[in-house]
């Protein structure tokens, strides 16, 4: 018995080869799910499914860009036709581009806008009514530890895109609460990941480990760490939680200094 069995997930960002989407996506499958993958690639998305099906799952691509509503609208339709109406979407897919803000153009801060706030609104907006007419469901959103609690420099329009995830995530909470859908957010510290591992947009492998130090768990966290905390917000073991952002950080917010202070002790 799965905690998941007969149910049906849409996960958008499902093709990342080693990122939180995968994992996640591999994790329900495992917990007895059938799994509606979703991403922009197509190569690394049939690679998922190859590896969902591999764990005995129903499991089918999706091919769409999160920013295009008609083509999210259009996935989540083919989807509920060919594998089941849906119960649990996952908005993971998401973009970090760096960028001074005085270089910032009007098409890249609507770039990331549109993929990480605008493709969660698209996911939403795709199964809330079915949801509804069905009784219930779940919705998990991915945040950032930048969207509620850290600024991240050069990256103001993925800040601002995230904490706008938290705040639709609080106000489709209360609009979706009395219709039976529950809709949640997890906030990722840093995670080791294709995102996190850029060089040219974010941290890269040399400062994901210069910050352990600083982590009071001493590690980095992994996609499975995250797709622990989707699945919990997921499943019925959550089910008088909603409209609420789990940091999930390993304790980085919880400002560790003790590195600083150790070099002071000779
Ligand atoms: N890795 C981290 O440290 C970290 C930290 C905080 C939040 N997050 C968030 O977690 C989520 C997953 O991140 P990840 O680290 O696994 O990233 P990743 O880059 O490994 O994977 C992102 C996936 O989203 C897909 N994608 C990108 N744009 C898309 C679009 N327009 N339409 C459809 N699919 C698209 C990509 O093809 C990719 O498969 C993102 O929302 C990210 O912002 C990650």
């Amino acid at each position: 018995m799965g905690r998941f069995d007969g149910k049906t997930v849409f996960l958008t960002g499902a093709g990342s080869v080693s990122g939180i989407g995968r994992a996640t996506a591999l994790a329900f499958a495992r917990e007895g799910a059938r799994i509606a993958a979703a991403d922009i690639t197509t190569d690394d998305l049939a690679e998922t499914v190859d590896l969902l099906r591999g764990e005995g799952a129903r499991a089918e691509a999706f091919v769409c860009d999160v920013a295009d509503a008609a083509g999210v609208t259009a996935a989540v339709a083919a989807a509920e036709a060919s594998i089941g109406p849906i119960d649990i979407l996952v908005n993971n897919a998401g973009i970090a581009k760096k960028r001074a803000f005085g270089d910032l153009t009007e098409a890249e801060w609507r770039r990331t806008i549109d993929v990480n706030l605008g493709g969660t609104i698209n996911g939403c907006k795709a199964v809330i009514s079915g949801m509804t007419a069905r009784g219930g469901g779940a919705i998990v959103n991915l945040s950032s530890l930048m969207g509620g609690w850290w600024g991240w420099n050069e990256h103001v329009h993925y800040n601002a895109s995230k904490a706008a995830i938290e705040g639709l995530t609080r106000g489709l909470a209360m609009e979706f609460g009395p219709k039976g859908v529950r809709v949640n957010a997890v906030a990722p510290g840093f995670i080791w990941t294709a995102q996190a591992l850029s060089r040219e947009h974010s941290v890269g492998p040399d400062g994901l480990k210069l910050c352990e130090p600083y982590i009071p768990l001493r590690r980095v966290g992994q996609p499975d760490d995250i797709a622990a905390v989707i699945m919990f917000l997921a499943s019925d073991e959550a089910r008088y939680v909603t409209g609420q952002t789990i940091l999930a950080d390993g304790g980085i917010t919880l400002g560790d200094l003790s590195p600083v202070f150790a070099s002071l002790v000779q």
